[in-house]
């Protein structure tokens, strides 16, 4: 079904949309949940849903695990909207898809966004349960999120992109998860297409370049969030050491019950670091 709307018409009547419905609500704080996380939209207060599926433009998330719905609510003396459900490439969205509810979000007023997902630990230090702060990425085997006509309104042609992930905001979640059981982990998150789980040799090359963490999410919102100038901190669940690094298999079902285990963990800092954010819109 085309749509010969300009990308700025649609990103505005979508946002038109969501506002109508959350009415008097006016968040600044985006929370974008990954496996894991799922358990903090039953934690909202006062909550109003909108389905992915009524809002103009939008897609429709097709993981298990994943639902549709973009949610406002209070957490922690804060309102916040969170997507419940995200958009990832290997689903057959195009890029610009996956782009799309994170400028819906800017336009309504998001001005930080925090990023969570679940990943697998490259970095050997890293165990299953651990919790690991995004400190930059590798996109390089990501589809250009920004390709095509620049949307000058949102933001540059060439984006600086030399801090991604926000450093106050990082160290709101450092000082969130001081004196917890197990230390925040940090460090830098690969972006691998999926569906498929990666290979050992694709691990070990993804180690060599750097990388502490790899997952099938995040690195396209990240890119479309700063190119529109919000502030974005990531938060990766680690559920599994990486292919190859343990002698057994992955599978979608492990990462799941792994989320599951560590949610508790995770749904804390984020709901921690929430209450240390700015609460007024700036
Ligand atoms: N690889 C890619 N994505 C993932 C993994 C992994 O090992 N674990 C959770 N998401």
């Amino acid at each position: 079904m085309g749509d010969s709307r300009m990308p700025e018409d649609k990103i505005a009547a979508a946002a038109a949309y969501v506002l109508e419905r959350w009415g008097t609500r006016h968040p600044r704080i985006g929370l974008v949940l990954g496996s894991g996380l799922g358990p903090i939209a039953d934690r909202l207060e006062d909550p109003i849903a909108v389905d992915y599926a009524d809002i103009p433009g939008f897609s429709h998330t097709t993981v298990p695990g994943h639902q549709g719905r973009l949610l406002c609510g209070r957490l922690s003396d804060r309102d916040v909207a969170v997507m419940q459900g995200r958009f990832h490439y290997y689903e057959g969205h195009a890029i610009a898809d996956i782009a799309f509810p994170i400028r819906v979000l800017r336009k309504v007023g998001i001005a930080d966004l925090i990023l969570t997902n679940a990943a697998g630990g490259v970095n050997r230090s890293f165990r299953p349960g651990d919790l690991m702060l995004i400190t930059d990425h590798i996109g390089l085997f990501c589809e250009p999120v920004l390709r095509g006509p620049n949307l000058d309104d949102l933001g540059p042609r060439f984006p600086d992109q030399s801090r991604v992930y926000d450093r106050d905001l990082a160290a709101l979640a450092r000082a969130s998860a001081a004196g917890s059981e197990r230390p925040l982990r940090e460090g830098v998150y690969v972006y691998c297409k999926g569906p498929q789980f990666e290979t050992p040799a694709e691990i070990r090359l993804i180690a060599a370049l750097g990388g502490d963490a790899v997952g099938m999410s995040t690195v396209p919102e990240a890119v479309a969030a700063t190119h529109c100038g919000m502030r974005v901190l990531g938060i990766s669940c680690i559920t599994n050491a990486a292919a190859g690094i343990l002698d057994q298999p992955l599978s979608h079902a492990e990462v799941l019950e792994a989320g599951r285990e560590l949610s508790a963990r995770a749904v804390q800092l984020v709901e921690t670091v929430i209450g240390k954010m700015p609460a007024a819109r700036g």
